[in-house]
């Protein structure tokens, strides 16, 4: 991995609130699953809320340098305008003990979850959502921000926005193109907002979103249709929150699971996502680490710094995550080799966790929880990443 002239590279993984912490009952997640929402209940998840000391002592453990967690806004301001102090308390013990255990924190603001009195009054849809999130920011850029190295404004606004105002597979469970615009323009907002503030209170920090790209590859780049069905989507799921979010972005967080193959026929109108015949994960998705390259080459131009924010795969078994992240540590030095300014790669996840509607089948973390005892067990993976860090610091 290059490290100069960014050094030190940082090495790490991710978790979010909701995903990891347990009893966030005061979300929106929360109620819609005891309505009934999604396979399981996210229940005391990982039980992370109470076991942080002992996962940041293990992700040191396992080489990390640094860390990526979310900060639960409905934890933080459970009704509107009253903000829980013992909360604040208790990420500010959080944030001390990353600092203790010498990892770098990415902290994120929104992770998918929103507090039940924001969701019930028309949650991102409502014109005032970015001002109230805006005051959620506030307080927590004054009252934690000192502990903060990085902050991530929102968690993949697109994928938010697509899931749950127009594929129904979240809450609210809408379907309107409508309703979808003004949730990511105001998430758009949101993100603005916030890069103000926080940059208010320190003017020289590290403020960004984790954005999800997927590489989308024309299934014959010397046909018009299929370049343009890929120009379109990349323009929309990749490009458009860049454009309403202009240059309130002091580096990109990139999100990267997987490619897509299009093909698209102007006359009749047709168009196709191409079934990929490769390895895919426990969640059939396609393992495509050139992809990688592919979204990271095309972020060249906006010369940010880059940090790879998530990239993982659900495997239970653990006979592909190794290689899954040697290849695509090897696309991101492909990246590199090229100029792209990558400075840092959290993997995706530190934990198995709650992995929204679908529960708690799909395994994506480099350590196993057992969801009985709550015990770790760092999976053979994780000591594969642990070495592999362990060679790149030493410049070998
Ligand atoms: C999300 C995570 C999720 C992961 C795997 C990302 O879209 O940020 O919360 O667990 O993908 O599906």
């Amino acid at each position: 991995m290059t490290t100069a002239p960014y050094a030190p590279f940082l090495w790490g993984a991710g978790t979010s609130a909701h995903q990891v912490e347990g009893n966030n009952v005061r979300n929106d997640w929360w109620a819609w699953e005891q309505a009934k929402g999604g396979r399981q209940k996210s229940g005391l998840a990982c039980d992370h809320y109470r076991r942080y000391r002992e996962d940041f002592a293990l992700a040191r453990a396992l080489g990390h340098t640094a860390h990526r967690l979310s900060v639960e806004w409905s934890r933080v301001e459970p009704q509107r305008d009253r903000f829980d102090e013992a909360t604040l308390v208790h990420y500010r013990d959080v944030l001390e003990e990353l600092r203790r255990q010498k990892l770098i924190s990415f902290v994120t603001l929104h992770h998918f979850t929103n507090p039940l009195w924001f969701s019930k009054r028309g949650g991102w849809e409502r014109s005032d959502a970015a001002e109230l999130f805006a005051r959620y920011v506030n307080v927590v850029a004054q009252r934690l921000g000192d502990l903060v190295d990085f902050w991530v404004t929102i968690n993949e606004p697109m994928v938010y926005t697509v899931e749950a105002y127009w594929q129904r597979r979240w809450p609210p469970q809408k379907r309107s193109a409508i309703a979808a615009l003004r949730v990511l323009c105001h998430l758009a907002a949101a993100h603005r907002r916030a890069y103000r503030i926080i940059h208010r209170f320190y003017p020289s920090a590290q403020v960004g979103v984790a954005k999800q790209f997927i590489a989308y590859l024309p299934a014959d780049d010397r046909r018009l249709g299929d370049l343009l069905a890929v120009a379109v989507y990349d323009w929309w799921f990749n490009r458009l929150f860049f454009v309403l979010t202009g240059r309130t972005h002091d580096y990109i967080g990139v999100n990267y699971y997987f490619s897509s193959t299009k093909r698209a026929r102007l006359f009749p109108p047709a168009l196709q996502t191409i079934p990929w015949e490769g390895a895919v994960s426990d969640l059939q998705w396609p393992i495509r680490p050139e992809g990688l390259t592919h979204v990271l080459l095309k972020l060249k131009p906006m010369r940010l710094p880059i940090y790879i924010t998530e990239n993982g795969v659900a495997d239970a078994a653990d006979s592909r995550r190794a290689d899954f992240i040697r290849a695509h540590l090897r696309a991101v030095e492909q990246a590199q080799a090229s100029g792209v300014d990558v400075r840092g790669y959290l993997h995706w996840s530190l934990l198995d966790n709650f992995e929204w509607d679908l529960g708690f089948g799909s395994r994506f973390g480099l350590v196993a929880v057992d969801y009985n005892t709550f015990e770790r067990t760092p999976r053979p993976s994780a000591y594969v990443y642990k070495a592999v860090i362990e060679q790149a610091r030493r410049g070998t």
